[in-house]
């Protein structure tokens, strides 16, 4: 999508925001369109997930109000925290490429968020719905020092922080899906896909996404496994900016942290919020499958399964977890 279209998409939604009836001529005449243009504009918008209808003599008007991600309003919730620089996006393909194709590198703490990605990435191949303003569509870049074992137990740690970021709202319990789904009442709330640029003798560039879900239109969307949202799963109305603040922050603690000592200050807060912990679970890896009894984490973080008699290790992110 052009830059002006994006603009022209970004200042609309910011009149429709309050949820009020606005006149398509009048919008036209401020954003400088024809009306055949807001018309093109909010349909591209509605295929976005948006829920705009129009009423003849009265324009368009959003079901309900949206407020929209806003840098400041972020910005100013992040004080202290030095190393983290922003950047809000309206519509973007996906915030993992963005923060991949930037040049140059951003540095550690690096982060990005969009109100909607037309082509999300999630784990093993899938895509990640991401309708407008629906969730939280964030990316931080991290770079390590120390190559690939400097960062086994990476999606771990985002989870943990994930998990901490939503209790310190007070919002809901959330449970931790080995290697990094985040589940609350038996439905996924949350995705993490950590994309890692390795240099050769060098460190680890790790590109952190994750997507939150916190109000889904439920008629658009299509995911292929029990869900959730912040809005249903607690039933608190919630400021994404606060939300997403509050998940910088966070982040950017535990990666710090992590960054120094290595997984073994997250490994008593993983047993905490361990979703399979002693439960008998199955793993699936292609078409092999192993049954067993989850027997938390590693000190790398790999998956401990106790399968006859013996306890066994898992890593990688091809693994998928399922209760048995
Ligand atoms: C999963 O499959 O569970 C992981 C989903 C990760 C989705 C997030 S949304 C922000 C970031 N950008 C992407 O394209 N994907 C991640």
């Amino acid at each position: 999508m052009s830059t002006s279209a994006n603009l022209s998409r970004t200042l609309l939604l910011q009149r429709l925001a309050d949820g009020q009836f606005h006149s398509g001529e009048v919008i036209g005449a401020e954003l400088g369109l024809s009306r055949a243009a807001v018309s093109k504009h909010v349909k591209a918008l509605t295929e976005l997930g948006l829920d705009i209808f129009s009423v003849t003599g009265k324009g368009y008007k959003l079901s309900k109000p949206l407020s929209l991600l806003e840098h400041k309003a972020i910005t100013r919730l992040l004080e202290q925290h030095d190393n983290i620089q922003l950047t809000v996006l309206n519509i973007i393909d996906s915030t993992n490429q963005y923060v991949k194709d930037l040049r140059p590198q951003p540095t550690s703490g690096y982060v990005c968020l969009a109100e909607a990605q037309t082509a999300g990435r999630g784990r093993q191949g899938r895509t990640w719905e991401s309708p407008y303003g629906a969730s939280i569509y964030m990316s931080m870049f991290w770079r390590f020092d120390g190559g690939y074992q400097a960062i086994s137990g990476l999606s771990l740690v985002v989870g943990i922080a994930i998990a901490e970021a939503l209790s310190e709202l007070s919002l809901v319990d959330a449970k931790l899906k080995w290697p990094n789904d985040v589940y609350v009442q038996g439905k996924k709330l949350a995705g993490i896909l950590v994309e890692v640029e390795g240099q050769l003798g060098g460190g680890c560039d790790c590109i952190i996404g994750l997507g939150l879900n916190v109000d889904l239109p439920e008629k658009q969307v299509n995911i292929d496994q029990p869900w959730t949202d912040i809005i249903r799963a607690s039933g608190k109305q919630v400021d994404r900016n606060i939300l997403a603040a509050h998940l910088i922050k966070s982040l950017n603690n535990a990666l710090t942290l992590f960054e120094q000592r290595g997984l073994v200050p997250f490994l008593s807060k993983w047993q905490s919020l361990d979703y399979f912990y002693d439960q008998p679970i199955k793993l699936l890896m292609g078409k092999n499958e192993v049954q067993g009894i989850g027997r938390g984490i590693d000190a790398n973080g790999a998956l401990l399964l106790e399968s006859d008699g013996e306890i066994k290790h898992f890593h990688g992110g091809e693994i998928s977890v399922r209760a048995n």
